[in-house]
Order: C-alpha cells, then structure tokens, then sequence
C-alpha cells in the first residue's frame, strides 16, 4: 500500500530519494573529471602509510558517493510495496519521474524481497562508511594542520587557494626549521620575494624542490645563509666579495663565489657547478628560519616554473603552497623583484642578473661591472621568456588599447594596477609581479606597460618586463 501524499515522512523519504540521486550525478560528473584529470602532487614528504591513509579515504568516497544512492535506488527499484521515485515533487515544483533500475520490475516477489533486503543493507553500510570516511577526513587535516603546521587544511576547504596567515611566532620557526631539516620543502619569506626553501645540503630534498617548481632544467639554485660568517664555511670569499658582502648583506644581493664545501651545498642545488650562490636575507623571519636550522638553504623564488615569483604570502601559496610541510607568512615583501646576482670569481666582477639591489650601488663598491657573458646560459632569469603572465605584454606603451590592462608609471593616476603613481622606480619593483598578477586575473586581451627608466632598480624592472613579453634581454 503507498503513503498517503502529504504525509510528513513520505515527503521527507522523496528528498531524501532527490537529493541521493543528486549526489549520484556529481559523484559520476566527479569521477569523469577525476579520471581526464590529474591531481596535484602530494604534499611532501609524505610517508608511505600518508600517502595509502590518503588514496584510501579519496577512492573510498568515490566508492560510497556512488554505491550509496545505487543501492537506494535498488531499493527503491525492487521495494515490493514501490512508491514511485519523483524528484523535487515537495518544492512547490511539477517533480520529475525517475525511472527504476531496468528489468528490476520484472523480478518474482520473492526475489525482490530478497534483493531489496541486500540491497537495504548495503545502503545503511554505505552510510555508515561515509561517516567514517568524513571523520578520517577531518582527522588528516586536523594533523597537518595543527602537528605539521603545514598549510595543507587550506588546501582541503571549499574555498581553495585561500589560506589562513601562519603567524611567524618562535614555535612555527622552530617546527619550519625541523621540516628543512626532514627534508621537507618550506615558504620562506624574504625582503624580494617568498622562496620555496629546501636544505641545501640534502639532494633528495633539493631534488623535490625542482619537481615542486616544475624546472625544466635543474639550473643553479641560491644559498641563503644568516651572514657572511656562516656563508665562509663553506665558500671562498676574495677580497671584493667580503667588501660587497660587508656593504649589503643582509640584502637583495647574491654572490657567486667558489665553492670550498661540496656537502655543505650538494651537487644538484650547485647543478654540478664548481662555484656557489650565496645571499644573506635581510627578512626577519627569513633570518630567524635561517638561525635556527643552522645551514645553507637553497630557496629559488616560490613560483612554478616560468611564472611571475610571488611577492605575499597568498600568492605563494597559491603557487606551490601544495608541496610544503611548513610556511611562515612575512606579509608583503619590501623589495619585490629577486635579488641582483653577481659572480665574484677571476677577471672583473660581473652582473649576472640585475635586481633589487641597484647597478650603481655595487659599482660604487668595486668599480664598474662587466656583463655576464657565459654564465648567462647558465641563468634561468636569463631565459627568453621567463616571469609571464598568460595575457601578451605591450611594454613601452604611451596608453592602452581596447582590451588592455593597464600598468601605468609616474601619472599621478592611483589605480590598483598603477605600478607607482609618482614614478618611483624602487615602488615599481615593489609592485610589479603583485601588478603582473592582478592585470592578469583580469583576463584582459593583453597588458600595456607604461615606459619605467632604466635607472637603479628601473633596470631590474624592465629586465623583468622584456622577458616576461619574451623579448631577448
Ligand atoms: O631574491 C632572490 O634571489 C630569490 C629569493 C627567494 O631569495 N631567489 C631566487 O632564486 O631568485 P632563483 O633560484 O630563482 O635564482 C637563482 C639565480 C639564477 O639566475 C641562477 O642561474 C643564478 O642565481 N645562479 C645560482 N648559482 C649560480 C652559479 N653557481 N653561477 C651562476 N649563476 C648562478
Ligand atoms: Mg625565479
């Protein structure tokens, strides 16, 4: 015999029959994207019994999302009292016939009762298994987030790329500084830019850092040390290396030296080269991770390979927030444009990347600077096209065209994409990547750049700029 319509509990048995078959269509439109889909890479390191923990409860829900609404179905397909399946019938909506499982109907009494008693126990199983799946679920995230203090949580919630700021207090430095010392990768933040930071000494770790940017290549990769004292253990510091280093460190400068300590730097974040990257940060907390890890850490700018480096902490982690154990957010960063790397090796001292520390301030130290010749190959900052955004650059430009966003410089205008309303130069290199990005969520036709002059950090500005465009430098 059916229910009578109306009747409190068959109203709420047909949502319940609406929203079961509801979750079985996104389920199967999930499953469709999962399997055309890659996911992201795992946070790392994850151990082996994570990693089973974590494929187990995704399949898992998989399994459950889909067999939960097909046994109902079943159910409702053999039941032999059968109250026709009608859709959003209660909400004030004409409803939509839902067809039965096909041949069910044609099934003897006795077989339906049958089948409809497995096919009920399933269903209350399914359920039971998603309660436990959740609450797995939620246990995981509760771990990262409050044992790793990693950002993964973040990365579970519905809002995505959003993240909570990780606060840099003494304890979430220590457990960074114990993630570096695991081999695990950390954002780090710095004066220029926020850095995807590994333990310089450890390949395994240097070699995960790599696949987390997505390098092409595995090009040389900077050291960062708290000072030049520690930077000496393991590298040869001439004469006009020590006066740079005493003049800016700590600082947007990088220093290519020989090196003396191969273990200290292993072959990989050296890419087998005989000389070493060396900078001292000028980053508070950039510092306080530093000291308290005790070692050379080698921290490429944060962003995947080929794409604009980030300058806050959203950013980030929006780029590969993925592939960390642990962060520290070090809000905005001061200078904006990477540190300006020179080789202070035989011959004259030469500018192999310009940067956030300006030409004229090296030269006033030791003289004129030669051009990077060679080493330039070597340089991934050197590549053509390096730092892009995905909509095409016009540089130079006197106005923008239909369609363009616009980055304009020194005309008074204080827009969000202004790179610096009164033309300074310095506010511009400050600017321009968080700019670079904005422009381009804007998914505009293409970007214009106002002219920037090529003094002090204009240099750096519009190195950038060309090869973000793809011009040659
Ligand atoms: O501001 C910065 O320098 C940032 C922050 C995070 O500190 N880091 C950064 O690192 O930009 P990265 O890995 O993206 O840039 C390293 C630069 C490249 O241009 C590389 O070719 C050069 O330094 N480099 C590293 N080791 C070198 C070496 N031994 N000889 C010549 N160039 C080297
Ligand atoms: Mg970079």
């Amino acid at each position: 015999m059916q229910p009578a319509v109306g009747d409190a509990k068959y109203a709420l048995f047909r949502d319940h029959k609406t929203v079961g078959i509801a979750i079985l269509l996104l389920s199967l439109v999930r499953l469709g994207w999962r399997i055309a889909h890659a996911p992201p890479p795992y946070a790392s390191p994850l151990s082996f019994l994570e990693k089973a923990a974590s494929r187990i409860t995704h399949w898992g829900f998989y399994a459950v999302l889909i067999g939960m609404p097909l046994s109902g179905w079943l159910v409702a397909s053999a039941s032999p009292l059968h109250a026709p399946t009608v859709l959003l019938a209660n909400w004030g909506l004409p409803g939509i016939s839902w067809p039965d499982i096909p041949l069910v109907g044609k099934f003897t009494f006795a077989q339906k009762v049958a089948v409809t008693s497995g096919a009920a126990t399933a269903h209350d199983g399914f359920g039971w298994a998603a309660g436990v799946l959740l609450g797995l679920h939620v246990i995981g995230a509760l771990k990262h987030q409050l044992f790793n203090l990693g950002p993964v949580m973040h990365r579970m919630l519905p809002f995505g790329s959003s993240y909570v700021p990780v606060k840099v207090s003494d304890e979430a430095v220590a457990q960074a500084a114990q993630a570096l010392k695991d081999g695990a990768l950390v954002l780090m933040p710095t004066e220029t830019v926020y850095g995807l930071a590994a333990d310089a000494s450890n390949p395994a770790a240097v070699a995960a850092l790599y696949e987390a940017k997505g390098r092409p290549r595995f090009n040389p990769l900077i050291s960062h040390v708290t000072g030049l004292e520690a930077a000496r253990k393991f590298a040869d510091f001439d004469e006009r290396a020590v006066k740079l280093a005493e003049a800016f460190w700590p600082g947007p400068l990088t220093i290519v030296v020989p090196i003396r300590d191969e273990a200290a730097v292993c072959d990989l974040a050296r890419a087998g080269l005989d000389t070493v990257a060396v900078r001292a940060p000028s980053h508070p907390a950039a510092q306080s991770l530093l000291k308290a890890f005790g070692g050379p850490v080698c921290a490429p700018s944060a962003n995947r390979s080929g794409r604009p480096s980030p300058t806050t902490f959203e950013d980030a982690f929006e780029e590969t927030g993925f592939a960390v154990q642990a962060s520290l957010d070090g809000g905005p960063c001061t200078v904006g444009v990477e540190s300006t790397v020179v080789a202070v090796l035989d011959g004259p001292v030469r500018l192999l990347r310009p940067g956030g520390l300006a030409r004229e301030a090296i030269e006033a130290v030791v003289g004129p600077l030669a051009e990077a010749d060679d080493d330039a190959k070597r340089s991934p900052g050197r590549l053509v096209r390096h730092y892009a955004p995905d909509a095409p650059l016009r540089l130079n430009a006197a106005a923008p065209e239909e369609g363009e966003a616009w980055l304009g410089f020194g005309d008074g205008f204080h827009g969000p994409l202004s790179l610096s309303p009164n033309g300074d130069v310095n506010e511009a290199a400050q600017r321009l990547f968080s700019c670079l990005r904005a422009a381009d969520r804007l998914k505009p036709r293409g970007i214009a750049v106002a002219p920037i002059p090529e003094t002090g950090l204009g240099e750096a500005v519009n190195d950038r700029l060309r090869r973000a465009a793809g011009f040659v430098g």
